[in-house]
């Protein structure tokens, strides 16, 4: 099977002309070009799988935060390979995973095709852009976007922002996953001190597969996104092993003992909590009514 090594390889070219393509449409081609590369069963294993690399450490806990219940429609924004909608739809019922990544959705599909058990509830798949949703107002009940918004221009997001007010009900509930941008900088100064002292290299697939990630934001502005949304309840959930850890693995993480003690007091500290984070994870509900700007 191909390993991440192999696919960053094929995303080379399009990646040594990301500077001479607009940001939207080098995420776009991406994204497509990545859905086209990866093998399904590595898709699976990866993605679908419980023990699967992208679904172990996210699936689980970003399903607890969103407290799912039967008969709502949930929103998958920004679905990718449809790893949500699939989930969302087995506790729901019913799912639509939108993405504007046509190749995404036909693999989604692909996959979803080989699980068309009525337990797993329905699901259906758009392909749109995110900045203008098809849908009516109040169309949701919830909306979860899994590793997306990091993927977003300063435009984009705003575009986003309005459409997310319009499509969920007034008691909807949204709820976001997304990389801290304090973590990419502290993990960026990290490499390259561990550049300097170690003569450790960052591996190509780093660079290539996170060539998408364009529009990080911190929790202070995931919070302020989440407020011009119009929801007065904004609440964070952090996981005590998803820490920066200073010089990854090569000290503290090797005492385990001082590790988890480190990792505890952060848990405990609401600034450190948000600065050493590694993702966001955002739950936010309580909407204003939409008002069109
Ligand atoms: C890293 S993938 C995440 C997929 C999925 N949510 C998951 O967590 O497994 C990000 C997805 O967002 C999609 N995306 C990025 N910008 C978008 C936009 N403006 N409209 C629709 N989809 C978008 C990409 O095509 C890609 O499939």
């Amino acid at each position: 099977m191909q390993t991440n090594k192999d696919i960053a390889w094929m995303l080379k070219d399009l990646y040594d002309r990301r500077d001479t393509i607009p940001a939207d449409i080098f995420n776009k081609t991406f994204h497509d070009k990545v859905a086209l590369c990866i093998p399904i069963e590595k898709q699976i294993a990866d993605y679908y799988a419980s023990d699967g690399e992208c679904s172990r450490h996210r699936v689980d806990r970003i399903l607890a935060a969103a407290v799912l219940k039967k008969g709502e429609r949930v929103l998958d924004l920004g679905c990718g390979i449809g790893t949500f909608t699939f989930n969302c739809a087995k506790h729901t019922g019913l799912c639509i995973g939108l993405d504007y990544s046509l190749e995404s959705l036909k693999v989604a599909k692909k996959i979803n095709q080989q699980f068309p058990d009525s337990s797993n509830g329905r699901r259906y798949f758009v392909c749109a852009d995110a900045a203008s949703l098809p849908f009516r107002e109040g169309s949701f009940d919830k909306i979860i976007s899994a590793d997306f918004l990091e993927h977003l221009t300063k435009n984009q997001k705003k575009s986003i922002r309005q459409g997310i007010g319009y499509v969920l009900k007034q008691a909807g509930v949204f709820v976001a996953y997304t990389p801290n941008k304090i973590f990419v900088i502290n993990q960026k100064l990290n490499e390259a001190l561990r550049k300097i002292f170690f003569n450790d290299k960052v591996s190509m697939e780093t660079v290539f597969l996170t060539a998408s990630h364009i529009g990080e934001i911190t929790p202070f502005q995931a919070r302020k996104l989440c407020r011009d949304i119009g929801f007065r309840k904004i609440n964070f959930f952090y996981k005590n092993d998803e820490f920066y850890l200073p010089f990854g693995n090569r000290f503290i993480s090797r005492l385990n003992f001082l590790r988890v003690s480190f990792e505890s007091a952060i848990l405990k500290i609401p600034f450190l909590r948000d600065i050493l984070s590694a993702n966001i994870l955002v739950v936010a509900s309580n909407k204003r009514k939409y008002v069109k700007h």
